[in-house]
């Protein structure tokens, strides 16, 4: 597997690859790879004939308050992890690292917004992070020239956002969204469950007791959110005394307008702080 730099030989490379009459697949990540992240990459070697994965932390999408210098990284470990995960695929493919200076120059000022999608959910509670996502991403879809990408579902606004951003931008991008990989009680697997120690683990499991709780509630046919809601918050506040719920919401799938009543397509989308680390989870109800 080739690990390239530089913005300029990325271009060259996607270049060569069509010209050989190859299909690409991307994989977006901002490394700290777990099983999420492999399932993509899996997803992308079945859609494509070569693969390639980004590692990028992207500082235009964090918050003033969020601290990137403190975001879990390794980049040898993630490299050999792609390597395995993609075994004989593993020749073709390309992980690209760019340098953060390269993608934003000293006086970069053009940005990709979603308009409506970002002013909910996780866009209303952090202004300035959707059009970080969308704009690097514009750029990686740029530079790479994929036929394909593949994003998670556990991101389930931002695969909304980046979805609509492909069809206004005419991108001629296939768009996957992949299943939610989880640990073995439930917890969504996220590079941010690093910052968890021992007891904060044992409670982060609340956002996904929620979600099921939610999920039985809808089967059993309860159908008013604002019941389902406040049952979920009962389950997160026994299950971990020290939650604070940032929001809980109810919402179309596919336009994320927020809905009273259940119905085919709803979704349920949840953020919690669990002593001090914010999660946030997501489950189709119905
Ligand atoms: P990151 O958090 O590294 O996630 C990269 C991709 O992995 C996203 O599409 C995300 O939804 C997916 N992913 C994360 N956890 C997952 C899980 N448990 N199961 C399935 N997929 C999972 O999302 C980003 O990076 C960035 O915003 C990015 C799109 C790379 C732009 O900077």
């Amino acid at each position: 597997m080739q690990t390239i730099r530089s913005i300029k030989k990325m271009q060259a490379v996607a270049r060569e690859i069509v010209a050989k009459g190859k299909t690409i697949a991307l994989v977006p990540t901002m490394g700290y790879l777990h099983e999420g992240h492999l399932s993509l990459i899996r997803r992308a070697k079945k859609t494509a004939d070569v693969v390639i994965t980004t590692i990028f932390v992207n500082p235009a999408q964090f918050g003033p308050r969020e601290d990137i210098k403190r975001y879990p990284r390794d980049e040898k470990g993630d490299i050999k992890k792609i390597t395995e995960v993609l075994g004989k695929a593993a020749a073709d493919a390309v992980v690209f690292i760019p340098r953060g200076e390269d993608i934003y120059a000293d006086d970069f000022q053009s940005w990709v917004t979603v308009e409506k999608l970002t002013k909910t959910l996780e866009g209303a509670k952090r202004p300035t992070h959707f059009r970080g996502v969308t704009t690097v991403v514009a750029k990686l879809f740029n530079i790479t020239r994929p036929d394909a990408v593949v994003f998670g579902m556990k991101d389930f606004q931002q695969a909304v956002v980046l979805r609509q951003m492909t069809r206004d931008l005419g991108y001629p991008i296939k768009f996957i969204v992949a299943s939610t990989v989880r640990e073995k009680d439930g917890l969504a697997m996220s590079s941010r469950n690093a910052y968890l120690g021992d007891i904060e683990r044992w409670e982060a499991v609340c956002l996904y007791y929620a979600l099921s709780t939610a999920k039985e509630m809808v089967k059993a046919g309860v159908t008013d959110t604002k019941v389902i809601g406040s049952e979920m918050r009962a389950v997160i506040k026994a299950t971990c005394r020290m939650a604070k719920v940032d929001y809980i919401a109810f919402t179309e799938f596919d336009t994320l307008k927020p809905v009273k009543t259940i119905s085919k397509g709803t979704s349920c989308s949840l953020a919690v702080h669990v002593r001090g680390v914010r999660l946030i989870d997501n489950m189709k109800l119905l």
